[in-house]
């Protein structure tokens, strides 16, 4: 494979528990590119929103704090199963940033346009270095729109909510299914349905439906996208 034509950009975006991160970090690791999660940087808002007692009503307030702080991903430093480290004023918050109350609350944080201003602009600078890979749920349609390759990784609500509650209880912790897709389904709802910067597939990317497939084969499938 000559390195000329790989890809230098690759953006995968798709909804809540796709596969995006476990995907990406291999593609990157694979290529020697940079993986970026994207996702990373709304959560560590969020974290620290509610961390600040912020009203996750208050836009404003929350935009002022992605406005002002400045959030570091780095490559992983511990092997604890992270993709990356996340770092806000010298602080290691990445396992914070799993919490369930982020998890309730991040749709909410990243549909304020002035959150999804200070952020993008951030990952934009990052991604245009090449030799990214860079995942998140705009990044072929509003963050990178020029990337090389542009994947939309998709499976159905069941099959992500299964792969949430395996993952959690990998951890060691307590998982219920039933509420961990009434949760999936409502931050999809609320990704795709926000005014700034929607989920959706970019028309010129190549859609990949993993729902037969294990995780090996869909690396496999966006693999040879690359070649
Ligand atoms: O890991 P998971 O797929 O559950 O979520 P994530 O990628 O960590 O993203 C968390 C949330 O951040 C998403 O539900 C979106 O609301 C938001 N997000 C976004 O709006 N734009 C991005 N580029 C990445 C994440």
């Amino acid at each position: 494979m000559s390195e000329k034509q790989l890809p230098s950009i690759i953006a995968i975006d798709g909804p809540a528990a796709s596969g995006k991160s476990t995907i990406g970090k291999r593609l990157a690791d694979t290529l020697d590119y940079l993986f970026f999660d994207t996702g990373v940087m709304y959560r560590a808002i969020t974290w620290l929103a509610l961390q600040r007692g912020l009203d996750m009503c208050n836009g404003a307030a929350i935009t002022t704090l992605a406005e002002s702080v400045s959030i570091d991903v780095l490559p992983p430093s511990q092997a604890d199963g992270r993709a990356c480290d996340v770092v806000v004023e010298g602080q290691d918050i990445t396992w914070e940033t799993r919490r369930p109350e982020v998890d309730a609350n991040v749709s909410v944080v990243a549909a304020y346009p002035g959150v999804r201003r200070a952020l993008s602009a951030q990952q934009r600078r990052i991604g245009q270095r090449g030799r990214v890979v860079m995942v998140g749920r705009d990044i072929g349609t509003v963050v990178l729109p020029e990337a090389d390759l542009k994947i939309y990784l998709d499976a159905s609500a069941e099959e992500r909510a299964r792969r949430r509650c395996d993952e959690i209880i990998a951890r060691g912790e307590w998982a219920d299914y039933d509420e961990i897709l009434a949760k999936v389904i409502e931050r999809d709802r609320i990704d795709s349905t926000r005014d700034v910067a929607p989920l959706k597939a970019a028309d010129d990317a190549v859609v990949v439906d993993s729902d037969h497939l294990n995780a090996d084969e869909v690396f496999q499938q966006i693999l040879a996208l690359c070649k």
